[in-house]
């Protein structure tokens, strides 16, 4: 069962915290930079050798994702949608993916979170080889996020939802890996105190059965929060000053998508073709030439 293929980005949600800004366009679709947020976990997965990608979102948003990103054979992926009735909890996604999912293990990212520099997740997606995998990341606020635990010898002792009291200072960022177990663990699943199917249960599930591994990212990876106007703002400016320095762009699915051979010169020149003239199509016009 070596490796994994599949993914699924959750993009749904409330995203009342964002309102007003949310009230029309979800949360997923708001810019951050020069590119809609979904871009950046969608990169993401691709860059970790994902080709086959479900979008979970709400019943009015996912035709909207549908119309932004199409099939994906542009990328030369597959993206198939699935909606998800009411956001009763990120657990649930994996009910809704049933049939995309057909046994296989998944990288769950959230449509909302950022990752940036060297995780080598190419590597940890293709050696996966069963229970689940987590990262842990260090945060001034873990109160705000899925808390892990630590033992002196680096084992796990437990996970939390934004704990009062937080057994570490290391947050569990929206990026999880998960065997074929995981649908039925999640159908199994109680809503918590708070009324939602938390994703830290279905993660204790695996540390209870001794199949849970949390890798520590360290400080040379960035992993972006983008919950709040601020957080919004600054995941913008962090993209947005690295992309000036550079001239390279972060999260451009075209040019993630021929630099992991999804698609070939011929096939990006196909997509260049078809976009409207801006900055985003010059860039793209540069790495034609650059690798004709
Ligand atoms: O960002 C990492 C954190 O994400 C983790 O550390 C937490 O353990 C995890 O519970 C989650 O916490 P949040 O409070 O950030 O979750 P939020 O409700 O904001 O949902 C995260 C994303 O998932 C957001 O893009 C909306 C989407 N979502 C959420 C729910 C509850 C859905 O699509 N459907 C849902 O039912």
């Amino acid at each position: 069962m070596a490796g994994i293929r599949k993914g699924i980005v959750l993009a749904g949600g409330a995203g009342s915290r964002l309102y007003p800004l949310s009230r029309v366009v979800s949360k997923q679709l708001q810019p951050v930079y020069d590119k809609p947020m979904i871009y950046y976990p969608i990169a993401t997965l691709m860059m970790a050798g994902v080709d086959q990608i479900m979008i979970v979102s709400t019943p009015v948003d996912t035709p909207r994702f549908r119309d932004l990103l199409g099939d994906g054979s542009q990328w030369g992926i597959r993206l198939e949608y699935a909606v998800q009735p009411e956001p009763k909890g990120i657990a649930q996604a994996f009910l809704y993916a049933e049939d995309f999912l057909a046994g296989d293990p998944v990288a769950l990212i959230l449509g909302d979170n950022i990752f940036h520099g060297k995780m080598d997740l190419d590597r940890t997606m293709a050696e996966f080889d069963g229970g689940a995998s987590i990262f842990g990341y260090a945060v001034n606020d873990p109160e705000r996020y899925g808390v892990v635990e630590f033992g002196r010898d680096g084992q796990v002792l437990s996970i939390e939802e934004k704990p009062a009291q937080p057994k570490s200072r290391y947050a569990v960022p929206g990026l999880y890996l998960f065997d074929g177990e995981v649908l039925e663990i999640a159908r199994r699943q109680k809503p918590s105190p708070r009324g939602e199917y938390e994703i830290t249960d279905v993660i204790g599930a695996y540390l209870e059965r001794g199949t849970l591994r949390v890798e520590k990212l360290g400080r040379g990876i960035a992993w972006l929060d983008t919950g709040t106007h601020q957080s919004l703002l600054e995941a913008g400016q962090f993209i947005g000053a690295l992309e000036a320095r550079q001239g390279l762009k972060i999260a451009c699915l075209e040019e993630v998508a021929f630099n992991m051979g999804f698609i070939d010169h011929a096939g990006l020149a196909a997509v260049v073709a078809d976009l409207p003239h801006s900055s985003y199509r010059e860039y793209l016009e540069q790495i034609l030439r650059e690798e004709s």
